[in-house]
């Protein structure tokens, strides 16, 4: 078994999975709300939390399996990209953990995780096939040929997608995080409504910062009333938008076996937009341990003591 833990943004998670990809427990604490009135992650704050709720979810997560920390051959964590003093609360748990019990350390890529969540039961998907990864804060298509890693075929040039839907849930007047609400509020409006730009890039690289200032300045036209009116019918069209540019990529790329995986896989319209595609489940769109577990079986683990040293890192070269 394998217990992996999740601490790179604002969700504190940990969970329990088998060697096979079963997940037998899944714990996910989000500070959505902590961070809500802000409109957005303040670090800090998120660390904060992390330390806070980090041995009450770990706890939970071992409730719910079932099982004692003498039953695991390794933990896993999330080692970046993400925040840095969020990543050392999840990182500073698993080494103690893993040292307490004498287990090897297996480092996670969080990217390297969100791809993963597509090899657990009950429905694994087995390499290769081509991913796009979307979330609050990559948007990045990647050729995946096997468990272990993959290679970045294009990437955002400014804005990740995630963001652009956190951004444009923002000038809307919607809460944060800003996706799953354009999600709710577009099925209620016209997608046609207005015209929002799909930025021409070269390649197969994204950019959204473009359609974010369109956004604005349409708002901007707009008296509270209109606004008001008009929500759904924004939020429809600039969700078109957006899901628009990323399916035109991967069709782009005349890949037969496609993924589709990250907190933005959730949104209903881009799910129905690549019908073909392999969809990472809802409960493992966004952050969640299960995925850095599942990574973590395909990764070199450091073993005992000698990953004391090991650090976190905020970015990757990628
Ligand atoms: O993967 P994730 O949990 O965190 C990162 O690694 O960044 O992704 C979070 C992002 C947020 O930007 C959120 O607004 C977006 O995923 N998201 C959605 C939906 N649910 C979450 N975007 C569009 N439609 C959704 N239903
Ligand atoms: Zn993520």
């Amino acid at each position: 078994m394998i217990l992996g833990l999740e601490t790179s943004c604002d969700e504190t998670a940990a969970a329990v999975i088998t060697e096979d990809g079963e997940i037998l427990a899944n714990v996910v604490s989000s500070q959505a709300d902590l961070h809500a009135k802000y409109g957005g992650v303040v670090p800090e704050v998120a660390s904060r939390r992390h330390l806070e709720l980090v041995m009450p979810v770990l706890r939970e997560a071992l409730d719910e399996a079932g099982v004692g920390l003498d039953r695991f051959e390794r933990i896993a964590v999330t080692q970046g990209p993400g925040l840095i003093g969020a990543l050392l609360v999840g990182l500073s748990a698993a080494k103690a953990l893993a040292w307490a019990r004498r287990l090897p350390l297996a480092p996670v890529n969080h990217l390297h995780g969100h791809v993963a969540s597509l090899f657990l039961q009950p429905d694994p998907v087995d390499p290769p096939f081509l991913c796009l990864l979307a979330s609050g804060g990559h948007t990045l298509l990647l050729d995946v040929q096997d468990h272990g890693g993959f290679a970045v075929l294009g990437t955002t040039l400014d804005d990740a997608a995630g963001e652009a839907f956190d951004k444009g849930a923002r000038l809307l007047g919607l809460g944060y995080p800003g996706g799953a609400e354009i999600d709710r509020l577009a099925s209620e409006g016209d997608p046609e409504a207005y015209e929002f730009p799909i930025a021409r890039v070269s390649g197969l690289d994204f950019s959204f910062s473009g359609l974010k200032t369109a956004l604005l300045y349409t708002v901007r036209e707009l008296d509270a009333g209109e606004l008001e009116r008009r929500k759904a019918d924004l939020a429809a069209s600039y969700q078109r938008a957006i899901v628009t540019a990323l399916v035109a990529r991967v069709e782009q790329t005349g890949a037969d076996r496609i993924a589709v995986v990250g907190g933005v896989a959730a949104n209903s319209e881009l799910r129905a937009a690549l019908p073909d595609a392999a969809l990472a489940p809802l409960d493992l769109c966004t952050d969640n341990a299960a995925m850095i577990s599942s990574a973590g079986r395909y990764v070199e683990a450091i073993p005992f003591a000698r990953y004391l040293a090991v650090d976190a890192y905020a970015s990757t070269a990628a």
